[in-house]
């Protein structure tokens, strides 16, 4: 069965369609977009393998020709290299303003290819077809695209919304069990931030889902993107509500970069463990019970995943550099740090100016537990 989550946006609304053979059907969807029946597609070769074929079949079906670029999987992919190589290409394959780009593969390729459509003659529209979790309940929507730098994650993009959103649900029995329970770590941010509701369903659900449960699956995506597609609506660049979004985020992308964006740790593995830590934070600081970071930890040891410092394989540098690290962080304002932290489950808030002294004390003993 298909669920529709419309994101509003005025002039640049668009709908989430969530279901199985979203891909063998993406002709029927996309051709509606279309000024003419051609299409360009950027994916990963491991997307590739297992869906490009289903997917121009499906466009072909619709009388739409398509061509397509597949990229190294990963999350070095999503840096100036592959980037200039997929606008170049872009551009080669006569790609023009009216036309559409597919964005079929997980939140790298999402990423880059929205970054790509965004610049691409100052703009061109775009589809995501997300095919990890984490792609389906997060990254495709909102408009955020873009790349990382040299010097932190996802410091380079723009804004710039997608045309239609199509999960096909049945793309995640695909993924290797890793990568969905990394997308699995931004499912439960949705109940963490903003609703207590899920997160006991998520508790009472999240082992069958995890196990491949079609229907589980496809009302966790609906859920979370009805979430932040609400957010989104209300504050689409940011200014306050959609920092929400970055629970967890900022020990997060420290993780990332101190362990080089790659296996050692996955964006949304890194994106728990950070959820835990903002927990404990806001513990130490008095903000919320004892109870409420064991109860997060509780969970995410049940569903198998990485949650402590202690999970994450090889050498981590020290507690202030990982502040260092933090400091690199968008949120950042004025040079002070800004983090999300909870009152309880379900209930965050953005907290301005947080000592990096109980930050330093929180990752000192996560590391000496290690
Ligand atoms: P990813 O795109 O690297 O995909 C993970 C792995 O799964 C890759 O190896 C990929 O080839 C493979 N894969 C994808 N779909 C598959 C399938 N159906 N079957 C088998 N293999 C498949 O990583 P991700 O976790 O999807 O996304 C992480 C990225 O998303 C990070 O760069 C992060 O910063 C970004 N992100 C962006 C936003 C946003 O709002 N734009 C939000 C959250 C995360
Ligand atoms: N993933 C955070 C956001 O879209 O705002």
């Amino acid at each position: 069965m298909r669920q529709v989550v419309e994101v509003p946006l005025g002039k640049r609304a668009y709908e989430v369609r969530i279901g199985e053979g979203l891909i063998e059907g993406a002709g029927r969807e996309i051709a509606p977009l279309l000024a003419r029946p051609r299409v360009a597609v950027l994916t990963d070769e491991n997307v590739a393998e297992l869906h490009l074929e289903p997917l121009r079949a499906g466009l072909a079906a619709g009388g739409i020709e398509s061509v397509a670029l597949a990229l190294p999987p990963g999350e070095a992919t999503k840096g100036w290299e592959q980037f200039s190589r997929a606008v170049e290409w872009l551009l080669e394959q006569k790609v023009e303003r009216r036309d559409v780009v597919l964005a079929l593969g997980g939140g790298v390729i999402g990423d880059l290819a929205g970054f790509a459509a965004a610049v691409l003659r100052r703009g061109v529209r775009f589809v995501q077809l997300p095919t990890t979790l984490l792609a389906q309940v997060d990254s495709s929507v909102g408009g955020k695209t873009g790349i990382n730098s040299a010097h932190g994650k996802n410091l380079i993009g723009a804004f710039h919304q997608p045309s239609l959103v199509l999960a096909d649900i049945g793309t995640l029995d695909t993924l290797p069990r890793r990568d969905f329970l990394a997308g699995y770590g931004e499912v439960v941010k949705y109940g963490l931030l903003g609703d207590e509701a899920f997160f006991e369903w998520l508790e009472e659900h999240g082992a069958a889902l995890a196990a491949g449960d079609r229907a589980l699956r496809a009302e966790a995506v609906r859920r979370s993107v009805r979430m932040k597609a609400a957010i989104v609506a209300r504050d689409e660049h940011e200014a306050g509500e959609r920092a929400l979004l970055n629970l967890g985020h900022t020990f997060c992308h420290a993780l990332e970069a101190a362990t080089g964006y790659g296996e050692r740790l996955l964006h949304g593995e890194g994106v728990a463990i950070g959820c835990a830590l903002a927990f404990e934070t806001s513990a130490r600081l008095g903000l919320c019970s004892q109870e409420a970071p064991s109860r997060v930890r509780q969970h995410l040891r049940a569903m198998g995943m990485k949650t402590d410092l202690a999970d994450i394989e090889g050498e981590l540098p020290g507690a202030d550099a990982l502040l260092a690290l933090m400091a690199q962080d968008k949120k950042v304002v004025d040079g002070r740090l800004r983090f999300i932290l909870v009152r309880g489950i379900g209930r965050a808030f953005v907290a301005d100016d947080v000592d990096p002294g109980i930050v330093r004390m929180v990752l000192e003993e996560a590391l000496a537990a290690r």
